[in-house]
């Protein structure tokens, strides 16, 4: 706890108020009592400056490009780790021992089939249905199947709720992505590690033996742990939001992959690659670095640009890494993507426009490259995001329904609406 005070000043009232610092990071002015010390609100939509919790989980420092999970840094978990580790770490602070991880790892690998009677719910989508549409409504309708595991003040159901859901839902999307090709859905396989089990229930079919070729397995389950959790994002804090109110972990969950969708969040990978597509060659780059920086005109370099990144996106950089194993491994020599991926961002990074507002490229950039080669069809990418976020909002979500200072979420405004008025009848109005 810091014994620094900030003074707020207005007209000749003043008030003092506590200044807390963390562990690492920006110190926080506590404001809870403003409202009741001086009758004013703050005032700061998209909370660019309001630290919303106090959280144990994740450290990003947007100068310095870092990003900690638990203090672990992202690039050694990455390298070093597995994504159900990663989980482990997230859910219950430490790295786990053996036994630890063999534990959580036999406890998920035994949860990852989903109640028989889901399946039907997939065929009430149409087949050309955006993939994410599907995920929204079967995660949310994971409450209808697994209501035992809904009451949120015992700490067993908040834990049996949290490892379903870390693993059910890779069979949920790649179901989603099979009734989206056509093809009939593929069981989970208890033999497979967690990242070879999802590709394998996206990509065998019963007329062929599929086998997992283990470097795209690693890539996979490196890409999933890339994306297990950021801090107070836009979707972390729509789920933590949806908790604060006591709904049930699948409603929340399904909330943050609704927030997930958008593309300025982790719609992007989607966007990114489109764009990507769209520019198509080198030589039409200029024209849309000019059309990114033309106020008058909409468009946005997708994967490019981060609230909190004002510096080279960490994870972004591994995932340029796995991209280039990827597609080694695949024997594919040049893909014109890549080609125009790497020179969007030569040119970008050298543009007085992107250094001056500090934009560089974010997780989305490079990943949608790397998701298509490994044969997912652009409209699934945001859903292999929402798979690997789950672990992240739940582990936020459980960080919040266990701190005892929790209430629900309310915000103010600045109304600048009418002033009080009163009723006109019909006949009086012009
Ligand atoms: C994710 O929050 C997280 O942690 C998210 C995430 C996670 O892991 O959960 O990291 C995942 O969502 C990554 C971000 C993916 N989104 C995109 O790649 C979409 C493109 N990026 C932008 O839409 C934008 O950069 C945001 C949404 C990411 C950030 O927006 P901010 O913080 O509100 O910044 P801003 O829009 O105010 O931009 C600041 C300036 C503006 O210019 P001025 O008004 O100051 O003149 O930079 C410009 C913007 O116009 N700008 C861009 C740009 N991003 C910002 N200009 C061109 N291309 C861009 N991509």
């Amino acid at each position: 706890m810091s014994d620094k005070t900030a003074k707020l000043s207005i007209g000749d009232e003043s008030w003092d108020l506590n200044v807390r610092s963390g562990s690492v990071g920006p110190d926080v002015i506590d404001i809870a009592s403003l409202y009741g010390q001086t009758g004013k609100f703050t005032y700061d939509p998209g909370f660019t400056s309001t630290a919303s919790c106090e959280s144990k989980i994740t450290f990003i420092d947007g100068d310095e490009g870092t990003l900690l999970y638990r203090g672990y840094p992202i690039e050694q978990l990455a390298d070093h780790g597995d994504f159900l580790e990663t989980c482990y770490l997230l859910l219950y602070g430490e790295l786990p021992n053996r036994a630890q991880k063999e534990d959580f790892d036999f406890r998920v690998t035994h949860h990852t089939m989903i109640h028989e009677q889901m399946r039907s719910l997939f065929s009430g989508f149409r087949r050309d249905a955006h993939p994410m549409a599907v995920m929204t409504g079967t995660v949310g309708a994971m409450s209808a199947f697994y209501h035992d595991s809904t009451d949120i003040s015992d700490p067993h159901q908040r834990m049996v709720a949290s490892l379903r859901m870390i693993a059910k839902l890779p069979t949920i999307a790649a179901m989603t992505y099979k009734y989206h090709v056509g093809q009939p859905f593929v069981y989970p396989r208890n033999d497979l590690d967690y990242a070879s089990n999802f590709l394998h229930m996206c990509f065998a079919v019963p007329c062929d033996d599929y086998k997992v070729n283990p470097v795209l397995a690693r890539a996979m389950d490196r890409i999933f742990t890339l994306h297990a959790d950021h801090e107070q994002n836009a979707s972390t804090s729509t789920v933590r939001l949806a908790g604060s109110s006591g709904a049930n972990p699948f409603a929340c969950i399904a909330a943050g992959i609704a927030c997930l969708w958008g593309p300025a969040h982790g719609g992007a990978n989607e966007a990114a690659l489109n764009m990507l597509a769209e520019i198509g060659s080198v030589d039409r780059i200029p024209e849309y670095i000019a059309r990114a920086k033309d106020k008058s005109d909409p468009f946005r370099l997708m994967g490019f640009g981060h609230r909190v990144y004002k510096n080279y996106d960490p994870r972004a950089r591994i995932m340029q890494k796995t991209t280039h194993e990827v597609l080694a491994e695949l024997g594919i020599k040049d893909d014109p993507l890549l080609d125009v991926a790497m020179e969007l961002e030569r040119i970008a990074l050298s543009d007085e426009y992107f250094i001056e507002k500090r934009l560089y490229p974010n997780i989305d950039f490079y990943s949608g490259i790397t998701l298509r080669a490994l044969g997912f069809p652009t409209s699934m990418f945001t859903v292999l995001f929402a798979l690997a976020r789950t672990v992240g909002w739940i582990a936020q979500w459980k960080e919040m329904i266990e701190d005892p200072s929790q209430r629900i979420g309310r915000p103010r405004q600045l109304y600048t609406g009418a002033a009080p008025r009163d009723y006109m009848p019909i006949d009086q109005r012009s």
